[in-house]
């Protein structure tokens, strides 16, 4: 497990943007998958950025949508590929045929979860998937008491998600109660993960997933046993970890 703690919200977003760019740098034709959030959100500007900036190259990039939500499609802006779309696909230049998202809208979502998850493993994997982490420790939609053989799937939405994404769809009751996911299996399968956190509001979670026992109660444990895990925190998230992590961690 790699450690990153940066100092600022702004580091943070910087290098973070940076450890993604190395990764298309490494291998042009990556196959990512992204989380939608707060989090990621600064991330990707910064990532956008970095694009305008030069050298940097989306258009062999396979982008795939971590998750979504039943109903939401591009047209709300607060799906998640609306949201990727707007924060990161429009900013730089993505194939549009290389985004790989969740048709929402369809009769049979549970059919829709399983294309998915085959079409992930015709494409020959995910490479690097992106995530933030839920303060009650979800990741993606896999809420507490997932089990880790979960694959792609149709999923409720957790209670703390529907409480945070209630101004974003205009009222707690227009959030969506279902959404599809990639599984925890589908999630652990990935060459190279990134976990990204700020902010207090997370270091709890940090400490309880990354140095806590390794438990379907809180999904993000099961990353432990990730053989390419690298965690990027700012320094208000590692409030609770920092003495615990390798000298080299904290710029
Ligand atoms: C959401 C999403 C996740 C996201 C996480 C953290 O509910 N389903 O993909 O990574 O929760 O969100 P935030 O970055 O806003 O704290």
């Amino acid at each position: 497990m790699k450690w990153i703690v940066e100092q600022s919200t702004e580091a943070f977003n910087r290098r973070s943007a940076q450890e993604i760019t190395e990764q298309i740098g490494r291998k042009a034709d990556s196959r990512i998958s992204f989380a939608t959030g707060s989090t990621t959100k600064g991330i990707y500007r910064e990532l956008a950025a970095l694009y305008r900036q030069g050298g940097l190259d989306f258009s062999r990039v396979e982008a795939f949508v971590l998750d979504e939500y039943q109903g939401a499609s591009q047209a709300n802006p607060a799906s998640c590929l609306a949201r990727l779309t707007a924060q990161l696909f429009d900013q730089v230049n993505m194939d549009a045929s290389r985004i790989h998202f969740f048709d929402s809208m369809a009769a049979d979502l549970h059919q829709v979860a399983e294309a998915y998850e085959r079409n992930i493993r015709a494409l020959g994997g995910i490479d690097l998937q992106v995530l933030g982490l839920g303060a009650n420790g979800h990741i993606g939609f896999n809420e507490p008491g997932t089990p880790f053989h979960a694959v792609t799937r149709v999923v409720d939405v957790g209670e703390e998600t529907i409480e945070a994404r209630a101004d974003m769809f205009g009222s707690r009751e227009l959030v969506p109660r279902q959404g599809i996911t990639l599984g925890i299996k589908t999630i652990m399968q990935s060459r190279k993960i990134f976990l990204f956190a700020n902010g207090e509001h997370k270091a709890t979670m940090v400490e309880q997933a990354l140095f806590g026992p390794v438990t379907p109660d809180i999904p993000a444990s099961v990353l432990q046993l990730h053989p390419d895990l690298t965690v990027v925190l700012d320094r208000d998230a590692a409030g609770k970890v920092r003495d615990r992590l390798p000298e080299d961690a904290v710029e």
